[in-house]
């Protein structure tokens, strides 16, 4: 039996490839986890009666580790019967627990598992600040990172993920988020960054209509932006030290005016 991992890309339907859009409708089942509906997404002549949502298994009274388990046993079971795709944001192997576990206990049962990439917001961010991946890059989950205890390279960009559930284990809960949280994750950076170093939170506009959103900070006043620094964001913190001269690109992001992007201050 076959595992197909979809991953739609950063844009809805305009980056599925041919090849994923086959897989899909290849699959006798289709399980996924995006929230929106499915006429925004799958291909138009697919039947959305194959659809499955994952979200319900999302629950917040338990580890998030325990929710990933559980669809990737629900969508596993699907694949002993029949072909099933897992359709996912971005590129289905970018920080996507479900994913993995697919990969890892499919392919151990003996069935194929087969993987589509597509754009990642890792993309769209390098796309935002202006950055190639030349000179090296460094992602980490946020909390990950201060858990284990990792020691950033200061020497190329890093990317910090999902900031929004820095601090707990389980499904972020929006009606208590607030950026103080990521107070150990400031002082975490500033045993390696100086204080008053960039650290932007950037989410990647995902609709032609959204510019997305850029919270300049730095190192030092992570934890006290407004509270949209956390929604969808990712983190990205530059290199230090520029041979290219840097500071005055990292500098266009903090510029209010820049178009059809908001903005947000630590005042707002
Ligand atoms: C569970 S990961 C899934 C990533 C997805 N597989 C991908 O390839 O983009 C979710 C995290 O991706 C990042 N992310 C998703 N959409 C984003 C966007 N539009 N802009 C910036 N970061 C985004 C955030 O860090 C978010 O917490």
């Amino acid at each position: 039996m076959e595992v197909s991992l979809v991953g739609i890309g950063t844009r809805f339907r305009s980056q599925l490839t041919p090849a994923a859009v086959k897989a899909m409708r290849d699959s006798a089942r289709i399980f996924t986890t995006i929230s929106e509906p499915p006429t925004l997404w799958v291909p138009h002549d697919l039947d959305s009666g194959i659809i499955t949502a994952l979200q319900p298994l999302y629950r917040p009274d338990r580890p998030r580790q325990d929710n990933y388990h559980e669809a990737a046993a629900m969508v596993l079971a699907a694949a002993r019967l029949s072909p099933v795709a897992y359709v996912t944001y971005g590129h289905p192997l970018v920080f996507d627990r479900v994913s993995q576990l697919l990969m890892d206990q499919s392919t151990a049962a003996g069935m194929t598992c087969r993987v589509y990439a597509a754009p990642s917001s890792v993309d769209e961010v390098m796309a935002v600040v202006g950055q190639d991946y030349a000179p090296g890059l460094q992602i980490y989950e946020a909390y990950w990172l201060v858990r284990c205890r990792v020691a950033p390279d200061t020497k190329v960009s890093t990317i910090l993920m999902q900031p929004q559930a820095f601090g707990t284990d389980r499904v972020p809960d929006r009606g208590t988020l607030s950026t103080a949280a990521l107070e150990p994750l400031a002082r975490y950076l500033g045993g390696f960054y100086p204080s008053h170093h960039p650290a932007i939170f950037v989410r990647a506009g995902i609709r032609d209509d959204d510019g997305g959103y850029v919270g300049p900070r730095t190192v030092d006043t992570l934890a006290s932006g407004p509270l949209t620094d956390l929604l969808g964001t990712s983190l990205f913190i530059p290199p230090v030290g520029n041979p290219e001269n840097r500071t005055r690109k990292w500098a266009r992001l903090y510029d209010p005016e820049l178009p059809s992007r908001s903005t947000g201050t630590a005042e707002q």
